[in-house]
């Protein structure tokens, strides 16, 4: 039997993570009484399975490339193993330190966490563990899982995704990666660093194909610099077990045999018994359907994060969940533009980008200019020994519409070419900006320099 709660809290909130916390976090602060409910971790799929503990992989793979490159800086250093046990424990530091931050933080904002698996009952409640939480608002938050497609098994050991693939503590001999977005393109980063012979899979014809294709092109030129292997435009038909790992077939007879095969062809709203259905809220291939505001068909039930079809991002669901703790509150808020939220996928080398590419800039009408900076000419990228580039689009005679980099450390480039993009500078007055030397960011400044046609150290 369930007990009916006292009286009514301002939120209830629905799932745990970037988006469901930070709507929390953010109600609380504007003097809402909250309810968080989470069957798992607050702290959600960023912080325990992707985000955090993946950048933390990225970061050991980075430092052996340092070891193994370290004589091409003059210091004579011999790279001996990975230990994966070492690894898994320093990610798991990080993930514990920021865990016990966050929770430290949702207690201090006086926010009760219900642990529990929740249910939707009403438009004003949540069920959990038999205790019925009335609200006066309710936040669905409930996240998104990895998918796979029709007769593709996850068996978690030989065919995994990137939940399994997170807890590994060995290193496969060989992999195949099914899927070339960000979570394909990471894993690949990291196997090789860590030696494993690594093959892409990816049905468009390039990897990261929702980037700028010059993107795209320059990663795939890096992975096969690295030994990366690609099969770019080709589509995986099936997988057979072997005695001792898998046989990829692919679409056109090709066979691929690795000890292990990723599945990262994205991921899928968690929204099935959940009781949204049922209580009326509207929906589409299991996402939460929103307006601008992330309000959903019922004007009690807000919905935030991958639960709904925006870009599948923590910065997303921190933003869209702050929209909605400020909506309630009764501030005045703004829609999200989601054209101005900066992508990254944090890769040896990264690729970043805020803005339209060139191709749907085009579709929106938009006569484009651009100008690309080499990092060949830039000093501290010399120094670092990376490779890449910044490639600026702008309307003719208009703003920065797009900025699109790829090379070492550009992940944190990109916060700069938001502000360039979403306040729509014009290429000329950002070329006023002094840049400072020698630093990447002078990358961005001489792209800026180059497209105002006053290029400095660059080839017009
Ligand atoms: P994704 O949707 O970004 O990429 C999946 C890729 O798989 C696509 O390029 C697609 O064309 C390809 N694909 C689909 N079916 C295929 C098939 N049958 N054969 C071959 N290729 C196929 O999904 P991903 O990488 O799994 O990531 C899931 C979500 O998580 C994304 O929204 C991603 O942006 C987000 N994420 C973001 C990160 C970041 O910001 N650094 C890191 C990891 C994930």
């Amino acid at each position: 039997m369930t007990e009916p709660s006292a009286s009514p809290v301002d939120l209830v909130v629905l799932g745990g993570g970037s988006g469901g916390y930070a709507a929390a976090l953010r109600a609380a602060e504007l003097g809402m009484t909250v309810v968080m409910v989470e069957k798992d971790k607050v702290g959600g799929t960023c912080l325990h399975r992707g985000c955090i503990p993946t950048k933390a992989l990225l970061h050991s793979a980075e430092t052996v490339e340092v070891i193994k490159e370290s004589s091409q800086f003059g210091v004579n250093g011999t790279f001996e193993s990975v230990d994966m046990g070492g690894v898994n424990k320093y990610k798991d530091k990080v993930v514990e330190g920021l865990y016990k931050g966050l929770t430290g933080l949702v207690k201090s904002r006086k926010i009760e966490v219900v642990q529990g698996s929740g249910r939707l009952v009403s438009p004003t409640a949540v069920e959990v563990e038999g205790r019925t939480i009335e609200a006066r608002h309710v936040l669905l938050a409930t996240g998104s899982v990895p998918r796979s497609i029709p007769g593709l098994e996850i068996d978690h050991a030989r065919v995994v995704n990137s939940d399994d693939a997170l807890g590994m503590d060995t290193i496969p001999g060989s992999v195949v990666i099914l899927g070339a977005g960000a979570i394909g393109c990471e894993f690949a980063s990291v196997w090789r660093s860590f030696g494993a012979e690594v093959t892409i899979v990816e049905a468009l014809p390039h990897l990261v194909p929702l980037e700028e294709e010059s993107s795209s092109k320059l990663l795939e030129r890096a992975f096969r610099k690295r030994g990366i292997k690609q099969e770019l435009g080709a589509r995986f038909e099936r997988v057979e077990h072997t005695d001792d790992g898998v046989r990829v077939h692919l679409e056109g007879g090709k066979q691929l045999e690795a000890d292990l095969l990723l599945v990262a062809i994205g991921r899928g709203p968690v929204s099935k018994d959940l009781g949204y259905e049922e209580v009326g809220v509207e929906m589409q291939r299991g996402f939460v359907m929103v307006d601008a505001y992330c309000s959903t068909n019922i004007p009690t039930i807000s919905a935030v994060g991958d639960l709904i079809p925006t870009l599948q991002l923590a910065h997303v669901g921190f933003g869209e969940g702050i929209l909605v703790a400020e909506r309630l509150a009764g501030l005045a808020v703004t829609p999200i533009d989601y054209d101005g939220v900066p992508r990254v996928t944090y890769s040896s080398p990264e690729v970043a980008s805020v803005g339209l590419t060139r191709a749907a800039a085009e579709q929106r009408g938009y006569e484009v200019v651009e100008a690309t900076y080499d990092l060949a000419g830039n000093g501290k990228a010399r120094i670092l020994g990376t490779a890449g580039a910044v490639k600026v689009l702008a309307s003719k005679d208009g703003p920065v519409i797009g900025v699109h980099m790829v090379g070492e450390r550009v992940g944190e480039l990109i916060a700069e070419a938001q502000l360039i993009t979403n306040w729509e500078a014009l290429p000329g007055e950002v070329a006023q900006l002094i840049h400072p030397h020698p630093t990447m960011s002078e990358a961005v400044g001489e792209a800026h320099l180059a497209l105002a046609g006053k290029p400095l150290h660059s080839h017009s």
